[in-house]
């Protein structure tokens, strides 16, 4: 497939790659392999010993962390992809023995894979600290694989009207269809969506922490994509006429990234402003979790396998008002990867 290059991939939570151990991930096709130096930088490299095409993660770590030893004939790379160690002959290592090392950078929590050739631009990671920085007890993150092409979690999220119909027990109760979706292009690697709704029910899992449950409530739901696959959401409900400070409110952070055709990494990450605390976590976490895993999930799977390997625009998608911001992400990301294979 082809992917958008110069930009950052979220590659995992940070803390899926503790010292000292390796993980081994497929993003946009190409097998990685993931440590941590001695000083905690970590390295990508592919996962594809240049001798006889092992996987380097079946190997070991060596020198404290900084390489990691092929499992097969002990060549051993460092976190740059050099040669460093041949244990055969007179130890001479040979100009062909390197690995392709990737740009990984630590941030938010997170780990950001640049997949594009040229410098990795830091200056392109979002900040997120809105969320990462959040009390544990307020947060719930967790990590779905999901065999579906990425775009398809955007349309998801990118398209909250879905809450109305698929989720109609917890996070929708209808309200988002009736809205007007509003939407606007923040910037040129972005686009917005917005829906507001005066003076109704919330759904169920705001409503029962707002200040007088059951009754009307002014509430919004909006979503910023960024290329090329991060979703920020923030959602909330507040007494009529009352500011959103007021209000029960969640920022979520939903993040694609593609591992090969048809299947994606997805990893979310949300906050609240209500409802923190151990106990209150482990009753609202559970919640959230089935909804993304036995709702959402399923859906985005039956609805590749209706798809197959067809190209979206190719089975001329009906197009409803409430998706315009998920039309808009698809286009202009069609139109970011067509311009860098232009250039
Ligand atoms: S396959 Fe890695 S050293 Fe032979
Ligand atoms: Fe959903």
């Amino acid at each position: 497939m082809i992917y958008l290059r110069n930009t950052w991939y979220v590659a995992g939570f940070a803390d899926e790659l503790p010292a000292g151990r390796m993980l081994a991930r497929t993003l946009l096709d190409e097998p990685l392999v993931f440590f941590r130096r001695p000083d905690g930088h970590v390295c990508a490299l592919a996962d594809r010993c240049p001798h006889r095409f092992a996987p380097l993660s079946m190997g070991l770590l060596c020198d404290g962390g900084a390489s990691v030893q092929c499992a097969y004939h002990g060549l051993r790379f460092d976190g740059s992809g050099t040669c460093v160690h041949n244990p055969h002959g007179e130890g001479v290592i040979p100009k062909a023995a390197v690995v392709r090392a990737w740009s990984v950078v630590e941030r938010h929590g997170l780990l950001w894979l640049w997949a594009g050739d040229g410098a990795a631009e830091k200056a392109l990671i979002p900040d997120l600290s809105d969320v990462t920085t959040a009390p544990e007890h307020a947060t719930i993150r967790g990590y779905l694989p999901t065999a579906c092409d990425y775009r398809l979690l955007a349309d998801n999220i990118m398209d909250l009207t879905h809450v109305d119909y698929l989720h109609p027990t917890s996070l929708g109760n209808g309200s988002v269809s009736k809205a007007r979706a509003v939407v606007s292009e923040p910037d040129e690697r972005s686009v917005h969506v917005a829906w507001r709704v005066q003076g109704e029910l919330a759904p169920a899992s705001f409503d029962a922490h707002l200040p007088t449950p059951g009754q009307p409530a002014d509430q919004w739901t909006e979503a910023t994509w960024t290329a090329p696959c991060l979703m920020r959401l923030d959602v909330g409900a507040t007494p009529v006429g009352a500011p959103r400070e007021q209000g029960v409110r969640v920022a979520a952070l939903h993040i694609a990234t593609p591992e090969v055709t048809g299947r994606t990494h997805y990893w979310y990450w949300s906050a609240r402003n209500f409802a923190i605390g151990e106990e209150a976590n482990a009753h609202i976490k559970p919640m959230i979790e089935r909804v993304f895993t036995h709702e959402d999930k399923p859906m985005l799977e039956a609805q590749q396998r209706r798809m197959g390997a067809a190209d979206f625009w190719a089975l001329k998608p009906v197009l409803l008002r409430g998706d315009a911001g998920a039309v808009r992400v698809r286009r202009k990301l069609d139109a970011q990867i067509a311009f860098e294979a232009n250039r």
